[in-house]
């Protein structure tokens, strides 16, 4: 395992680290099993992983519950990085909240199902258009300056977003989506954190499943929970691009004997401005499979050759 400097904090995380949307166990992802959920968990630790992201909205709290139930057991919580998030509310009816009142019971509320004093990474999920940026921000501000957390993240920001925020609050970490599909931040987002000293975890590297080309090639179904069957690209007309562009990128994969999903995580561990890229996991098989991509490179002629295959899909699909 690599591990990386991490802005704000003293200790340095893994390159790849563990997401924990699916051991929420509700409508998002489909059923989980906890106990799987804590098999993963443990696979993940056992070989490096040291960071692991949930949130509150990730069923209903229960994705914290595990992790919490996880720490319970492991112990070594201080070898280990959480990140956790606030601001979706699914009590209220609106989803964004980022009022300070409901800022402060979520911190509450995630310290006590964490079974943590201190939050490693506290991130906001997404910006709420209706609570100004200054009014969050003073108060990320606050647990900062209270040592209720170590590291202040935002999560789905702009470039400007970041700005404001940064006027009244000192800003470590940014969570945006990023994979080989989805690469809009490269453009200013990227450059911006590198510029900034502000640690990228990067989000959904498989783009939910899609990039391992199982859907594709193994006669996998698409799952019918809300994150696959909502999925453009798992839909005609982009599925038969995608399979086309998967299946040249996944000869360059077998050229050095490795899964599509090895391959593709490698590819975006080594992404200028990546600090840590957060995967899925739902068994332990998976995780396993997905350390494949640590301890090896793509070379330089290669990656020129994933770019031309990249924009012959943007090409394709009029993007
Ligand atoms: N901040 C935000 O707004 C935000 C948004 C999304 C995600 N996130 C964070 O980022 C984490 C990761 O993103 P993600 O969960 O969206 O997606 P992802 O990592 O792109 O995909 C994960 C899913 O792909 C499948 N998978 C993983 N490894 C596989 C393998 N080796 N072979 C075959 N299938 C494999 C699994 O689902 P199946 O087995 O069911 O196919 C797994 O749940 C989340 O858990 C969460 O912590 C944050």
């Amino acid at each position: 395992m690599e591990y990386r400097k991490f802005s704000g904090l003293d200790r340095r995380v893994s390159v790849l680290g563990l997401g924990t949307w699916a051991f929420g166990n509700d409508f998002w992802w489909g059923k989980q099993s906890d106990e799987v959920s804590l098999d993963v968990l443990e696979k993940a630790v056992e070989n490096g992983i040291n960071l692991i992201d949930t949130a509150p909205i990730y069923g209903r709290g229960h994705s914290e519950e595990v992790v919490g139930r996880f720490l319970k057991k492991r112990g070594q919580r201080d070898k280990l990085v959480i990140a956790t998030k606030l601001g979706l509310d699914w009590t209220s009816g609106k989803l964004f909240n980022l009022k300070r009142a409901a800022m402060l019971r979520e911190i509450e509320a995630s310290r006590r199902r964490l079974g943590v004093e201190v939050i490693d990474i506290y991130q906001i999920h997404w910006p709420d258009p209706e609570t100004s940026i200054k009014e969050s921000a003073k108060v990320m501000r606050e647990f900062y300056e209270q040592g209720l957390i170590k590291a202040v993240g935002v999560s789905n920001y702009s470039v400007d977003q970041m700005k404001e925020f940064m006027n009244y609050c000192p800003l470590h970490s940014l969570q945006p989506p990023y994979n080989m599909f989805r690469r809009e931040i490269e453009e200013k987002i990227l450059p911006f954190c590198v510029e900034n000293n502000i640690s990228v975890l990067s989000y959904s590297p498989l783009h939910g499943g899609v990039l391992t080309g199982k859907f594709f090639f193994d006669n996998v179904a698409v799952p019918r929970d809300m994150v696959r069957k909502n999925l453009d690209d798992l839909k005609e007309p982009k599925f038969s691009v995608n399979k086309k562009i998967l299946l040249e990128l996944k000869k360059i994969a077998d050229s050095y004997g490795k899964s599509l999903a090895e391959f593709v995580l490698n590819w975006t561990i080594h992404a200028k401005g990546i600090t840590t890229v957060l995967v899925g996991a739902r068994n332990k098989k998976q995780i396993q499979q997905n350390f494949g991509c640590l301890g090896w490179g793509i070379k330089e002629e290669d990656i020129k050759k994933i770019e031309a295959i990249l924009d012959k899909r943007k090409k394709l699909l009029n993007l």
